[in-house]
């Protein structure tokens, strides 16, 4: 299944297919050039030495350590480094191989290395498939603020291979599904109702499924709205309260768990709040936010700081009127929180 995205000059196909790892070489691999497949030491190494096989050898890999804390400068230079002791030129590619992190990170890198080179992605976690994969946003964190430096830097292809998903623990699993459920909730209620009407964790072959409607309505957002200048914020319901959570819990929780937190506050009425916390509930996901918050003022800390989104004390977020039917809104930090009850 190919799914293209359309953005003029920048576009580029989304390949879903079981052994699509397998099928990327031949699309990136050019005569005598050099790739950078770029991954963190969380990736099995199966996967990495599969991809470095069929790229032969022009291939060259970079593995950084797993998680959020490594999306920094000095990883990005060690990226960086690599390629221009190894001689890459404007010709070579950067191919990120795992999950969000190493998307974000090896997309800036191809974004940054001689003002600019091919990147492609190759996902390996339910939620960098569904999402991050998808829409040409890069970047590293800085100073504790999440994607502070970064650009759009669309791919060149994305290749998803759904069998990539089987190492993966289930808590990743709805960790992943989470984001898909939000495409869902806000964009597609086809989608909505594929998660409300079946068990889909006792069922991993309607996962293709999802990972296609999700990807889809992902991608008609971003052929509208590619710099996030205004629709493209749609992208974030649950996310501002749900990324004030995450950061005020350190690392126990994972970002679907964080945003699946997030969600049922912004939901308008109390029986779409209800509708939505049982479906996430369905996914293996809790609502009940009041667990995971020992202190509302290290929320309410965090959202002040969300740069991102404030604008003149009021920070935006998107309020979910009905499936498939939602509004953005202003609302101050003190709002957002009151809602958590
Ligand atoms: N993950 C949100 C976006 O791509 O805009």
């Amino acid at each position: 299944m190919i799914i293209p995205v359309r953005l003029g000059e920048a576009s580029y196909d989304i390949e879903i297919s079981r052994g699509a790892i397998d099928l990327a070489a031949e699309k990136i691999m050019k005569k005598d050039r050099k790739v950078c497949v770029v991954t963190d030491s969380g990736v099995p190494t199966e996967y990495a030495e599969r991809l470095l096989a069929s790229l032969g050898n022009g291939a060259i890999l970079q593995v950084f350590p797993q998680g959020e804390a490594n999306k920094n400068f000095d990883t990005l230079q060690g990226v960086l480094r690599t390629m221009l002791e190894a001689g890459f030129t404007r010709s070579d590619a950067v191919v990120a191989l795992g999950g969000g992190v190493v998307g974000d990170l090896a997309g800036f890198a191809a974004a940054t290395y001689m003002r600019g080179i091919d990147f492609y992605n190759i996902p390996t976690t339910l939620l960098s498939q569904v999402d991050s994969s998808v829409g040409g946003k890069t970047a590293v964190d800085l100073d504790g603020y999440k994607n502070m430096i970064g650009a759009f830097w669309q791919p060149r292809a994305v290749f998803i291979d759904p069998d990539l998903l089987a190492t993966l623990p289930s808590r990743q699993i709805s960790n992943g599904l989470c984001e898909a459920l939000k495409m869902g909730a806000t964009s597609d209620p086809e989608l909505f109702e594929l998660f409300e009407s079946n068990d889909v964790l006792a069922k991993p072959d309607l996962i293709e499924e999802i990972i296609i409607k999700a990807i889809t309505a992902k991608r008609d957002v971003v052929e509208i709205d590619e710099r996030e200048g205004g629709l493209r914020k749609v992208l974030n319901f649950g996310h501002t309260l749900g990324h004030a959570i995450e950061s005020s819990c350190g690392l126990s929780l994972l970002h679907g768990e964080c945003v699946a937190l997030g969600i049922p506050p912004m939901c308008e009425s109390a029986e779409l709040k209800e509708r939505l916390a049982k479906t996430l509930g369905n996914i293996g996901l809790d609502t009940d936010a009041a667990k995971y918050i020992s202190d509302k003022n290290t929320v309410l800390e965090a959202l002040t700081h969300d740069k991102k989104s404030a604008s003149g004390g009021k920070i935006s977020a998107v309020l979910l009127k009905d499936i498939g039917s939602f509004e953005f809104v202003k609302l101050t930090p003190e709002e957002l929180i009151e809602r958590l009850d």
